[in-house]
C-alpha cells in the first residue's frame, strides 16, 4: 500500500551540510517528498515528538542536542514507507547499522546519528500531524 511517513535531518546533518545528500537518498529509493520544510524545534515539541523518552537519563543531552539548531523535516511517500525508511536510515547506533545506510554512512554515535524516521504507522500519523498540522490528505 502506498503509504506516507515522517522524517527529519537532525541538528548535526543540518550543520554538516548533508541535508541534499540525505534526501537524494530518499527520492533515488523512489520516496515521493510531499511536503518540507526548515524549523527548529522547541522544547515543547521536542516532548512531545520523543515523549516515550522524557524520563530516560539521555533525554536532557537529547533534547539540548535536537534543538540546539534548525532541522529539516519532510513527508515521504512510497509503496511500505513506514519500514522503508527505517530500513534506509539504519540502526539508532550507527556502528551497528548495515552498510548502505544513511546513519552507517554519517552517524557519529547514538546521539548524533543524523536522522529521524518514524517507526511505525501510527507514529508517522502523529508525526506528520505534529510537524505539519496543516497538511491534509
Ligand atoms: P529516532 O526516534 O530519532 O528516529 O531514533 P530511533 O527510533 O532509532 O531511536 P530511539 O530509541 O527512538 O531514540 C531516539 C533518539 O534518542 C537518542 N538516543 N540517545 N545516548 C543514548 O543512549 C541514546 N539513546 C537514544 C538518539 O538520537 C536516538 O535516535
Ligand atoms: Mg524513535
Amino acid at each position: 500500500m502506498v503509504e506516507q511517513t515522517f522524517i527529519f535531518i537532525k541538528p548535526d546533518g543540518v550543520e554538516r551540510g548533508l541535508s541534499e545528500t540525505i534526501l537524494q537518498k530518499f527520492t533515488d529509493n523512489n520516496f515521493k517528498i510531499l511536503h518540507i520544510k526548515e524549523l527548529t524545534l522547541t522544547k515543547e515539541m521536542a516532548d512531545i515528538h520523543y515523549n516515550e523518552h522524557v524520563d530516560k537519563p539521555f533525554y536532557p543531552d537529547l533534547l539540548s542536542f535536537i534543538t540546539r539548531g534548525p532541522i529539516i523535516a519532510a513527508i515521504m511517500e512510497k509503496e511500505n514507507a513506514v519500514e522503508e525508511a527505517r530500513v534506509l536510515v539504519g540502526a539508532t547506533n550507527p556502528a551497528e547499522a548495515e552498510e548502505g545506510t544513511i546513519r552507517k554512512e554519517f552517524g557519529k554515535n547514538t546521539g548524533e546519528n543524523v536522522i529521524h524516521a518514524s517507526d511505525s504507522e501510527k507514529s508517522a500519523e502523529s508525526e506528520i500531524q505534529h510537524f505539519f498540522p496543516d497538511y491534509v490528505t
